[in-house]
């Protein structure tokens, strides 16, 4: 049964957070009040919605008192103080941040892939990364027929995945250099205009980041198989909107690359563009404002047996976070789970 929702959108005044004020327009999501929310330096700022400005607020300890459901993407720290904040106030959250997804007490969700986790949801529900989201839209369709065993990703992801701040340090560094000036970096620890990055967040122990360890780690929570091997190498390029990842995929069982494009082409959320003699394939320029993951350049990898290529690109904003984010809070208030059961979840 729906109801009539308040909805606060936390990060309002970001790349996604915008997006996701967008995207909950766009599909016409039962609320009857939405609050942006961002940090002190936005607050009496407004941000677009419905034809009109919403004015952004201060995000505070009671912003929640009142709300049924919140949107955080405004970085981890602020999803550790204030989610727990939202719980307690009997609001249901759902997080793009990395802070809760590997917490045992909150589900990882994309909606094509595991929505039965929503059903015993504490109050926190997680969006995962924006790179592994694309890829298990595209690889749980193949796991159901053939079952993967292994998955070597590379991954090449646009700078808006990193916020607003570095979609203008692209276009700053671009305009820079065709001035003939010296480029300045402050996002990232190099210069990104006309370069790869071969690190994404920090790194770990193992000489992986922490972005591909996310991808090895969400991997197996979203589709619940732990036998799931994913070794991932995590870049960033100078692309403004969609990631683009190269997938490399060993089955237990033989599957055609034939196939594959079949089971692809009737799969939720997914669009094949694979078509050599016409140059068809995927391309961040054609994904970007798109809410499908696309799917191309399927073939079989002739050095290993049981093994297929392929090129998938999606909106890193959009399906990769805003949307995704968005379809999980559609699921809620289809199936009534807009409720937090234990406010002391998190306490
Ligand atoms: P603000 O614009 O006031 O800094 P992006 O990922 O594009 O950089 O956006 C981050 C979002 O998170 C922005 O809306 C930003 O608000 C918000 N944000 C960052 N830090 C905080 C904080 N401490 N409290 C509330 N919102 C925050």
């Amino acid at each position: 049964m729906s109801r009539p929702l308040t909805v606060a959108v936390v990060g309002a005044t970001g790349a996604v957070g915008r997006e996701m004020l967008s995207t909950l327009e766009r599909r016409n999501f039962p609320a009857t009040r939405i609050i942006p929310l961002a940090s002190s330096r936005s607050a009496g700022t407004t941000v677009p919605y419905m034809g009109g400005e919403l004015t952004v607020q201060e995000l505070k300890d009671d912003s929640f008192n009142g709300v049924d459901l919140a949107l955080f993407s405004a970085g981890g720290s602020t999803s550790l103080a204030f989610a727990p904040k939202a719980v307690a106030a009997g609001c249901t959250v759902v997080d793009n941040s990395s802070t809760w997804r590997m917490d045992p007490r909150c589900p990882l969700v994309v909606p094509e892939v595991n929505p039965q986790a929503l059903q015993n949801h504490q109050g926190i529900i997680a969006n995962p990364n924006c790179s592994t989201i694309q890829m298990v839209v595209a690889l749980a369709p193949l796991h159901k027929a053939a079952g993967i065993r292994r998955v070597v990703v590379s991954t090449y992801q646009a700078v808006s995945g990193t916020g607003q701040k570095a979609i203008e340090e692209l276009e700053m560094q671009v305009r820079q250099m065709f001035n003939l000036q010296e480029p300045e970096a402050k996002v990232y620890p190099y210069r990104i205009a006309f370069n790869c990055l071969p690190q994404i967040d920090v790194f770990l122990d193992n000489d992986y980041t922490k972005e591909e360890m996310k991808m090895t780690e969400e991997t197996v929570k979203i589709m619940g198989d732990a036998n799931i091997k994913v070794s991932a190498t995590a870049v960033r390029v100078p692309v403004f909107y969609g990631h683009a990842e190269s997938v490399n995929i060993e089955f237990s069982k033989p599957l055609s690359a034939k196939d594959a494009r079949a089971i692809l082409s009737s799969a939720p959320g997914v669009q094949v563009y694979d078509n050599p003699e016409i140059k068809l394939y995927p391309m961040p320029i054609e994904a970007a404002g798109e809410d499908e993951v696309f799917v191309g350049r399927i073939r079989e990898d002739f050095t290993n047996p049981n093994t297929l290529n392929m090129w998938v690109v999606a909106d890193n904003i959009r399906k990769g976070a805003a949307l995704n984010a968005v379809q999980i809070a559609e699921r809620l208030v289809a199936e009534d789970l807009v409720r937090v059961t234990n406010r002391k979840a998190f306490a």
